[in-house]
C-alpha cells in the first residue's frame, strides 16, 4: 500500500506520471469527454456490441475497430456509426458500434473532431438470460432479481434517459472514480470514498431505470477488468410480506448469495435497493408498535448486511428514494453521491417526445409521407434564430415547432407520463391506421392538456 511519501514521489517524476495516465487510457476507466488524455486528447467511449453468435476475441475486435477509426476522418457525436461492410471480420462479428458520452463536450465546444479524440474501445456481448428470480415463499413476490450484465434487457436504456446535460456524466464519472480508487489500492484511511449512490426525486423521473442503466454502462466500461458483472435488485417490499418469520431467512439467504458473488474478485456486483425509505418507514412503524415486531428484525438484519457489504471493493450499492429529506438509514446517509433527479426540463421533454415520435414513424404507426426527420432541440433553437429557412428545412422545422409546442404543453408531466402519452394520443385518433405527423402532434397536445387537467382534478 502506498505511503504519503510514495504519492509525492510519483508526482515529482514527470515520466512516471505520464506512464500512469497512459495506463488509465489503456485500462478503460473513467472515459469521460471532459477528461483529457495524457496527450491532451479527449477520451471518448466507443462501445462495440458483438453479435450473439460471435466467438471472436475482444482484443482482436478492439484492434480492428481502432484501425478502422484511425482511417476515418469524422466528427465525434453520440450515436451509431455503421459497421464497415468491406471488413468481413467486423461485419461478421459486430452488431453495432456506438459513440457515447460526448454530449457534455459538444454542448460546451460544439464539435469534436477526430484529431481531438482518443477513442477508448469497449467490446461486449449482451447476456440473453432474463432475470433470475428467487421466490420469497409466498408464491407472489420474489425477494430479489438478478441479472448478468450487460443484459439484453437494458440495452439502449442509458441512451433513452434524457436529463439536463451533466447528470448522467456525473454519475458515470463518480462510479468510475470509485472503482479506479479501489483498483489502484488507494488507502481508505488517507482518502475516503464509498461506493453508494442515492438517487432521489419525485415519482416517475427515471430513478430506477437510471440505476439499472448505470450498472449496465459500468459493466461495459469495466469489462476488461471484471470478467463478470451482476446486478441484484432487492425487493424490499417482498421482505416485509406477511410471512415475517420467513423474512429473516430470506435476508440471510439473499446476503449469503451476494457474499459468494463478491468474494470472487473478478466479479463486479451492483446491489439495487429501490425505494429505500420504505426500510426506514418499516422500522419506525415497528418501533411505534403499529407493525409486528418481527419486521424490525428483518429491517435491522438488512441494514446490517448492507453496512457490511459496502466494505467490499467490488460492490456498488445503488439506492433510490421518492423523498428528498434525510433518510434515517446509516448506509444511505453516508452516500457520497446523492443526486436529485427532477421532472424533465423543456429540452428533455422535447427529446423524449422526439424519440417517441421517431419510433412511431419507424414502426409505420405515424405515416412519414415526406420522409422528414425531426430536428434535435439544439438545431431547432439555432434554426429558429435564423430569420430565413431554406425550402428543404421548412417541413422538418414546421414539425419540430409543433413538437416543441407539445413539449411546452407537457410541463408538469413526469418522464413516465411522457412516454405513455403517444400511446394515449394514438388511442384518441379517429383513424388509428393512418395518421400524418402533424395531425398526430395536434392530438398529442390535446392529450397532454387533458392528462394535466385530470391530474389537477
Ligand atoms: N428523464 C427521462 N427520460 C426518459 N425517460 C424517462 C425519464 N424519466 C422517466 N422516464 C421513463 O419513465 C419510466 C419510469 O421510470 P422509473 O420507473 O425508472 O422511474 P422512478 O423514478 O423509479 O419512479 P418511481 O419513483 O415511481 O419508482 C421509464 O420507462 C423511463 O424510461
Ligand atoms: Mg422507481
Amino acid at each position: 500500500m502506498s505511503s504519503p511519501m510514495d504519492v509525492s514521489l510519483q508526482h515529482a517524476s514527470g515520466s512516471r506520471e505520464l506512464c500512469k495516465l497512459e495506463g488509465v487510457a489503456d485500462h478503460p476507466g473513467p472515459s469521460s469527454p471532459s477528461m483529457p488524455a495524457a496527450d491532451d486528447k479527449v477520451l471518448v467511449s466507443v462501445e462495440v456490441c458483438l453479435k450473439p453468435s460471435s466467438t471472436a476475441r475482444a482484443e482482436d475486435i478492439r484492434a480492428a475497430i481502432e484501425r478502422m477509426l484511425e482511417q476515418r476522418s469524422m466528427t465525434y457525436v453520440n450515436g451509431p456509426i455503421p459497421v464497415p461492410v468491406d471488413d468481413s471480420f467486423l461485419f461478421e462479428n459486430v452488431k453495432r458500434i456506438r459513440i457515447c458520452d460526448t454530449d457534455e463536450w459538444v454542448e460546451n465546444h460544439r464539435v469534436l473532431l477526430f484529431w481531438q479524440v482518443r477513442p477508448v474501445v469497449h467490446v461486449y456481448q449482451l447476456s440473453e438470460e432474463g432475470p433470475g428470480e428467487e421466490p420469497s415463499g409466498d408464491d407472489m413476490l420474489s425477494s430479489f432479481n438478478e441479472w448478468i450484465l450487460p443484459a439484453k434487457e437494458f440495452d439502449g436504456l442509458w441512451e433513452s434517459l434524457v436529463y439536463e446535460v451533466g447528470l448522467k456524466q456525473r454519475l458515470l464519472r463518480y462510479a468510475a472514480s470509485a472503482l479506479l480508487f479501489t483498483e489502484r489500492g488507494v488507502d481508505p484511511c488517507l482518502v475516503s470514498w464509498n461506493r453508494i449512490i442515492l438517487l432521489h426525486g419525485p415519482p416517475g423521473t427515471g430513478k430506477t431505470s437510471l440505476c439499472k442503466a448505470l450498472a449496465q454502462k459500468l459493466s461495459i466500461h469495466f469489462k476488461s477488468r471484471y470478467s463478470w458483472c451482476q446486478l441484484v435488485e432487492v425487493n424490499a417490499h417482498s421482505l416485509f410480506s406477511k410471512w415475517f418469520s420467513e423474512s429473516g431467512k430470506l435476508v440471510a439467504k439473499l446476503f449469503q448469495k451476494i457474499q459468494e458473488m463478491v468474494e470472487e474478485e473478478n466479479n463486479l456486483v451492483f446491489v439495487l435497493i429501490d425505494e429505500v425509505e420504505s426500510l426506514a418507514a418499516a422500522r419506525h412503524a415497528a418501533l411505534s408498535g403499529s407493525e409486528p415486531s418481527d419486521s424490525i428484525r428483518v429491517v435491522n438484519a438488512l441494514l446490517t448486511q448492507m453496512d457490511r457489504l459496502k466494505s467490499w471493493p467490488n460492490v456498488i450499492i445503488l439506492t433510490t428514494s421518492n423523498i428528498t429529506t434525510a433518510i434515517d438509514i446509516a448506509f444511505v446517509d453516508r452516500a457520497d453521491i446523492k443526486a436529485y433527479v427532477g421532472p424533465p426540463t423543456l429540452q428533455a421533454r422535447y427529446e423524449i417526445l422526439r424519440s417517441c415520435l421517431q419510433e412511431l414513424l419507424r414502426a409505420g404507426i405515424v405515416t412519414n409521407y415526406h420522409d422528414v426527420s425531426l430536428l434535435n432541440y439544439s438545431s431547432l433553437k439555432e434554426t429558429m434564430h435564423t430569420s430565413e429557412t431554406a425550402g428543404e428545412l421548412e417541413r422538418p422545422l414546421h414539425l419540430s415547432r409543433l413538437l416543441l409546442e407539445a413539449a411546452n404543453a407537457c410541463q408538469g408531466l413526469s418522464g413516465r407520463a411522457l412516454r405513455k402519452l403517444p400511446f394515449l394520443a394514438h388511442s384518441a385518433l379517429t383513424n388509428p391506421y393512418t395518421c400524418e405527423p402533424s395531425r398526430f402532434l395536434h392530438t398529442l397536445i390535446e392529450t397532454a392538456r387533458r392528462e394535466l387537467s385530470e391530474q389537477k382534478a
